[in-house]
């Protein structure tokens, strides 16, 4: 066998591994109202770029200085070499957290990967949303809530 295909194999392998250990664990869903979504932040790092979305009621919410509600969805558009490449989605569920293991908690949001038509397009940095946003716990787990709320529209 080849080397490439043997890589291909172990990358194939190590896809459907994680595929079938992590499906279950996020019931994230990409926004069939993207839409209506309104850019609240942009991140702009050169030829890598992130864009933050959100519903205006969500935006309205935060800036009230209230919790996000249950079904609250926010959305991450990720451009690399210039181009949109994927979406980050983190949603809230009733009681979402009591399905994900205490070293993933991040209250009751959940974290999916998509590809840029929304589907799940899970690589390896989907393994690590959990462990950087839990860094964030004093702010709902979000990065981005002084940008909402500074959000003019
Ligand atoms: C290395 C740390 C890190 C990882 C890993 C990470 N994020 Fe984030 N995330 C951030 C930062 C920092 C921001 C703020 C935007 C920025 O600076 O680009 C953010 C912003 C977000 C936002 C906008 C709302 C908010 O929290 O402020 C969403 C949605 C999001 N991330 C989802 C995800 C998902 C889904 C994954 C995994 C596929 C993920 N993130 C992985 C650091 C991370």
């Amino acid at each position: 066998m080849t080397l490439l295909r043997h890589l291909v194999l172990i990358a194939v392998t190590f896809a459907l591994s994680s595929f079938a250990a992590h499906a279950q664990t996020s019931r994230a869903t990409f926004p069939s109202d993207f839409d209506r979504y309104v850019r609240y932040g942009i991140y702009d790092r050169g030829s890598s770029k992130e864009e933050a979305f959100a519903l205006p009621d969500t935006i309205a919410i935060a800036k009230s200085g209230k919790a996000l509600p249950v079904g609250t969805r926010l959305v991450l558009g990720i451009w690399t070499n210039s181009e949109l490449t994927g979406y980050f989605v983190m949603e809230k569920g009733v009681d979402w957290g009591l399905e994900v293991a205490d070293d993933k908690k991040t209250g009751d949001w959940h974290f999916q990967q998509f590809d840029i038509n929304g589907q799940v397009s899970r690589g390896a940095i989907a393994e690590r949303c959990e462990s950087c946003h839990q860094g964030q716990a004093s702010n709902d787990f979000m990065f981005t809530l002084d940008q909402m709320r500074a959000y003019i529209p």
